[in-house]
């Protein structure tokens, strides 16, 4: 078992997942106000504002949106956009899927891959959150592989056999160097407003990240690994600041600009207690 330690090399990731919201004008005044306050919090940042990336995953329309409003030339902005979800097939005749390389195409950098609610919605399993891990890899998007037990898993004590296999059947088309971002999400815990105590997550988090040392060696060290369910700007300090969790994937809050730039400063003030003092 290697040592846990709070890793400068992991960026603090604060991740909103709008999944199916919200209609067009709430989704505009929510992307400025929330684009406005990245902004502010940045300009006022110290240290190095890129150690804290905010991202959106909006639906998909919202990427051609952006594109058309000349806005995809993301590097001028604030936050980053993924795909809620890609295809695990490359272009071709599949009436309704979006791919990997057509959202990049529109300018997102990122995708979540087995959310939740593609595994029981929509049939999604390993092999295929695998094939869609690839496909986003070898379109230059950055996966975010999504895992997490339900409740009647947890409560026949197979928590970690099953986000074990998760994860290791999710990255079985990586080759070594490649390194999806993962976020531990609950199943339990999405949507419910129950969320994980810290000290499950905790637990959960440091077995994530030996075994991701175990399977894809020391560059694990470097894997940001998200916690995602009913987080909220009121306990997201607490699950912030545990040292293997690298940020937030959160629903519901990131529907307001409020809560959602709550949960941001949570993650700012925790990066603070990270970084190396410089200067007193
Ligand atoms: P909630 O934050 O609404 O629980 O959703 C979590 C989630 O599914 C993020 O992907």
């Amino acid at each position: 078992m290697h040592a846990h330690g709070r890793d400068l090399i992991r960026p603090t990731i604060i991740a909103g997942n709008w999944k199916h919201n919200p209609d067009r004008s709430n989704g505009e005044s929510l992307l400025r106000d929330v684009m406005g306050g990245v902004e502010e919090r940045r300009s006022r940042m110290v240290g190095d504002p890129d150690s804290v990336e905010v991202l959106i995953f909006p639906p998909l329309p919202w990427l051609g949106w952006l594109s058309a409003s000349g806005d995809t030339a993301q590097d001028s902005l604030p936050i980053s956009f993924g795909a809620q979800c890609v295809a695990e097939v490359s272009m071709g005749a599949f009436t309704g899927e979006v791919g990997a390389q057509l959202v990049k195409d529109f300018g997102a950098q990122w995708c979540l891959v087995g959310h939740s609610e593609r595994r029981t919605l929509f049939g999604v399993d390993d092999e295929s959150c695998a094939r869609r891990v690839r496909q986003a890899l070898d379109h230059k998007l950055k996966p975010v592989l999504c895992i997490g037990e339900t409740l009647a898993q947890r409560e026949s004590g197979d928590t970690r056999s099953v986000v074990g296999e998760q994860l290791e059947r999710g990255l079985s088309l990586c080759v070594e160097g490649e390194q999806p971002v993962i976020a531990y999400e609950p199943v339990w815990a999405i949507g419910t407003g129950v969320t994980a105590t810290v000290e499950q997550v905790a637990e959960v988090h440091g077995f994530l990240r030996d075994r991701l040392c175990e399977l894809r060696g020391s560059g694990a060290e470097a894997t940001p690994i998200l916690y995602g369910g009913s987080v909220k700007a009121d306990n997201a300090a607490d699950l912030l600041g545990l040292s293997d969790v690298d940020g937030a994937l959160i629903g519901g809050a990131s529907l307001e600009a409020s809560s959602f730039l709550g949960i941001l400063d949570a993650g700012i003030a925790c990066r603070g207690g990270r970084e190396p003092k410089l200067h007193e």
